[in-house]
């Protein structure tokens, strides 16, 4: 099976060929455009079949507020902004992302929220947070961001650096699925076109074993599957201590 996986994926990868050429000499930057207008349509549907796991993942958020104070949550890859309702009312936020065409959506998603305040908007990779001081958050949010990052490990070195001792890092990622089933068949064959339809998204990316080891204190980490297009059911959710 492995075999046909890997000729089916190398076919896969030569239909591809105009789009590695197109990346190759810089044409498909123009898609970081389009980009954000895909994926505001496509949070909202998330949004709405993944509403019960982000409520219960995100019903933990308070527990992370220094007494007295409010709670600054630093979101990494932050989009839309399709999180935003589910954090606690006053809480301080900061959003990061590399595509500063999210900007636009992003805008309108902070006006729709007004619960919330916002701090700033970094125009900055998850891999390289300079803009925030260290031990400074009480949460940092990561959801579908680590299939997309360059370096999944640098980026949870970051989250981890600018978190205060005893903050918490929350995560909602879809993963590599079980290597017996026929998602992960699929997700091998189709990567190479999805990884220009998602921007750089991985869907065989085996996110846990990272987080695993990115040295937090106490890791609440569970695989669900998701009621979502088969290929990107298999997801983690959970947050870490540090
Ligand atoms: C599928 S979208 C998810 C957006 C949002 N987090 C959500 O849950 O709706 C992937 C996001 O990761 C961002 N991204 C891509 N590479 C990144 C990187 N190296 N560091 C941080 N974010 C990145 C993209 O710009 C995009 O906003």
């Amino acid at each position: 099976m492995t075999s046909v996986m890997r000729f089916l994926s190398s076919v896969v990868n030569i239909l591809c060929i105009p789009l590695h050429l197109s990346h190759a000499v810089g044409l498909y930057g123009i898609y970081k455009r389009i980009f954000p207008f895909c994926i505001n349509r496509m949070s909202k549907s998330y949004n709405k079949k993944m509403h019960d796991k982000k409520k219960d993942l995100f019903r933990a958020l308070p527990e992370f507020k220094k007494a007295g104070g409010q709670l600054t949550i630093l979101e990494i890859g932050c989009g839309t902004g399709a999180n935003f309702e589910f954090y606690p009312p006053g809480s301080k936020l900061i959003c990061t992302d590399p595509n500063p065409h999210f900007e636009k959506y992003l805008t309108e998603t902070m006006a729709k929220n007004d619960h919330l305040r916002y701090e700033k908007f970094v125009v900055a990779s998850g891999e390289d947070l300079r803009a925030v001081e260290d031990d400074s958050i009480d949460v940092v949010v990561c959801t579908l961001v680590l299939c997309s990052v360059d370096d999944v490990s640098q980026t949870l070195r970051e989250a981890h650096r600018t978190l205060r001792p005893g903050g918490a890092f929350f995560f909602l990622e879809h993963v590599a699925g079980d290597t017996s089933t026929w998602t992960y068949f699929f997700q091998h064959v189709l990567q190479p076109l999805w990884y220009y339809f998602g921007d750089g998204c991985s869907i065989v990316r085996e996110t846990w074993k990272y987080v695993e080891e990115a040295g937090f204190s106490d890791l609440k980490l569970r695989h669900i599957v998701a009621p979502l297009f088969f290929i990107i059911k298999p997801h983690i959710l959970g947050y870490a201590v540090k």
